[in-house]
């Protein structure tokens, strides 16, 4: 049975080169990169190489990028480093109803320490208004939060001018990005676009799990969540995660450039496009959740009548990996935080699947995929 894989924003497949990297850093270079002699050395070595691959492909400085273990960890680092550190100044943090659960969750925590949260309500395709944004913005707010690129919806925030705009209104406010379903896969440039933190993932990327990285722009002191050896300058410390850091590097080299011309993948988005026309003609009663100027790799669809759940289910029995509105919500019978934030009926909400490509994927997949939807869908009408 063909496989196809459309749940690239749950996680991707890792690269051949990955898995082949990583399994000989495992095996030859596994000293500590602490340690004085050169098997520490070699260790050190690698990290300080992708550290430079993820600083050129930001245009940072490779001093302003810290390994954290995965994007949960680098969103908690950077709105609790935040938090943490600067709440003489105020206690007042901005954040979306459209996060990630690791910033939703976080800011919620936070809330019952004390800090006062505003969550900004996002329109039917997710964005946030950007006028009540700096409506909101006051002299003791420290941090906003804003999601890049919705893993959800695919829907894209407008970021550089989020960032002028923060700066407009508190130019002590610190703006923190999740930028985890963006990195790689649209433009991102956080020093021209006023970002100050920022978070990556590498198993979104064809890189392994368990590895990420906070880009913390230099002159924000954070206070450390983890402490101990004083790893990652004293940000993180740990013994690093060099077969992981490893298995960023390859994934990092393959991944395509960016212009301003060129935002994305445009192959990516004709994928994307061509599955929409030929599903849509297939399904008329499906209702696309993802505003059409979204992220080239993630369509959020509902099918009025079918449950998402059956349909991941059928489809895995027929190859085919989709996801329900999110990978983080399909193990929990609590309806997306998110379609319930753009206001989506109950029974549209129950019956959304989330497609996400990758650029590996092939036309003739996405032929396969709408086939054997279609035929799910037969079940029910
Ligand atoms: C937008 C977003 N932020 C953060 C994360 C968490 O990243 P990680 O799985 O590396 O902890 C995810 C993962 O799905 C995500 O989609």
């Amino acid at each position: 049975m063909q496989e196809v894989y459309l749940d690239n924003s749950a996680t991707t497949k890792p690269l051949t080169e990955v898995i082949d990297y990583v399994s000989k850093v495992l095996t030859n270079n596994y000293g500590n990169p602490s340690s004085l002699h050169n098997k520490g050395l070699a260790a050190e070595k690698i990290i300080k190489e992708a550290r430079n691959l993820i600083a050129a492909y930001l245009k940072t400085n490779p001093e302003e990028i810290y390994f954290t273990s995965g994007g949960t960890e680098a969103n908690n680092l950077a709105i609790r480093g935040v938090c943490y550190n600067y709440s003489n100044r105020g206690k007042h943090i901005i954040t979306t109803e459209v996060e990630h659960p690791s910033v939703k969750e976080t800011f919620l925590a936070l809330e019952e320490e004390g800090y006062e949260v505003t969550f900004l309500k996002a329109d039917q395709q997710g964005y946030i208004s950007i006028d009540k944004l700096v409506q909101t913005i006051r002299e003791d707010t420290i941090l906003v939060s804003i999601i890049h690129v919705n893993n959800e919806l695919g829907t894209i925030h407008s970021i550089s001018k989020i960032a002028e705009l923060i700066k407009k209104s508190n130019s002590k406010t610190f703006f923190h990005v999740d930028t985890v379903q963006s990195f790689g896969k649209v433009l991102l440039l956080p020093a021209d676009w006023g970002i100050d933190l920022l978070t990556i993932s590498a198993h979104k990327i064809h890189g392994p799990k368990g590895i990420g990285a906070l880009y913390v722009k230099k002159g924000i002191d954070l206070k450390a969540q983890i402490i101990g050896g004083g790893q990652e300058n004293g940000l993180r410390s740990g013994t690093e995660n060099v077969p992981g850091i490893a298995g960023f590097i390859p994934a990092l080299k393959k991944l395509p450039e960016y212009t301003v011309e060129k935002p994305y993948d445009l192959s990516v988005n004709k994928l994307k496009n061509y599955f929409i026309e030929k599903i849509t003609q297939k399904c008329p009663t499906a209702h696309i959740n993802s505003p059409q100027e979204g992220a080239p790799h993630i369509v959020s669809i509902s099918f009025p009548g079918a449950r998402g759940e059956v349909l991941v289910h059928g489809l895995e029995s027929e190859g085919v990996f989709v996801s329900t509105g999110s990978a983080c919500h399909s193990k929990s019978h609590e309806k997306s935080h998110v379609l319930r934030a753009i206001k989506l009926p109950p029974e549209k909400i129950d019956g959304t699947i989330r497609i996400s490509f990758s650029r590996y994927n092939t036309r003739q997949e996405i032929n396969y995929a709408i086939s054997k939807i279609s035929e799910q869908l037969k079940l029910y009408f």
